[in-house]
């Protein structure tokens, strides 16, 4: 949710329908195809239950109406077909209604590896499956009600917790670490990283201290906070986060356990 995006969003048909390009469904192809490989053993079960349910095509850009099915009758919650970029009202309106926002354009070949915008690869085959559990969808739910009502600074700290947890949480379990954040499950590098890296600091979630610390989105994390199951979400969920988002304000941000962001012209 940036300033700005070079994509634009494909607009479905008068029956929902995406026509997707060659090209954009050979990329989605080639996406799914190098990502499978990187999650074995490292994606949490939880996901590749929800990876099954979803039954994703390989050979082509899902249809978000073959999605929706599978959500409506595991959690109730939709896919929102949605611009490239949305007002952050928009956002957490939409969550709030159990619809999650996928911009409908697919990343070119120039920006495969990473893009800073969430595209349809990223929306649906990084967070839809967990999508699918009954806990993670709870709490994106909780987020969405909260950040609804939020004023722009505490949507700042909100965001922080997501970012922790839907985008690049982690779970410690007894067969040792598992992805569960979106940001990672699309991404083939930082799965790779997230799980075997010595570089990064992995900690159990303590929500007021995810609510305090700074994050960059063009890197690869300093930082992962875990959780012991995807059950804990229903917790966290239940908390008065609201009342910590309060805490983390008057703290303050941690510092940060990386260099500034390069200065741009084009900022
Ligand atoms: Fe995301």
């Amino acid at each position: 949710m940036g300033k700005q995006s070079n994509y634009v969003s494909r607009q479905p048909d008068e029956n929902g329908i995406i026509a997707w390009s060659d090209e954009d469904n050979a990329v989605w192809h080639d996406l799914v195809e190098r990502q499978l490989k990187h999650i074995q053993g490292k994606a949490c079960d939880e996901y590749m239950h929800g990876l099954e349910l979803l039954d994703l095509p390989q050979d082509r850009v899902p249809q978000l109406h073959e999605v929706n099915e599978v959500l409506q009758s595991t959690t109730g919650w939709q896919v929102a077909q949605v611009p490239a970029l949305i007002p952050f009202d928009e956002f957490f309106r939409l969550l709030a209604n159990k619809q999650f926002p996928v911009a409908t354009f697919i990343r070119t070949r120039e920006e495969f590896d990473y893009l800073q915008e969430p595209d349809i690869f990223h929306e649906i085959f990084g967070h839809c499956p967990l999508l699918t559990n009954p806990a993670f969808a709870h709490f994106t739910h909780q987020y969405g009600k909260l950040g609804l009502n939020a004023t722009p600074k505490e949507r700042v700290y909100l965001a922080r917790l997501y970012w922790f947890t839907v985008e690049f949480g982690l779970l410690k379990t007894a067969d040792g670490l598992r992805i569960y954040g979106g940001g990672i499950l699309s991404s083939p590098g930082e799965t790779e990283y997230a799980i075997n890296s010595d570089k990064p600091e992995r900690k159990p979630l303590v929500p007021l201290d995810a609510l305090r610390t700074p994050y960059r989105i063009d890197i690869m994390q300093p930082i992962y906070y875990t959780i012991g199951s995807t059950e804990e979400l229903f917790e966290i969920a239940d908390l008065d986060i609201m009342a910590l988002v309060r805490e983390a304000m008057e703290l303050g941000l941690f510092e940060p356990k990386f260099p500034p962001k390069p200065k741009t012209d084009a900022a």
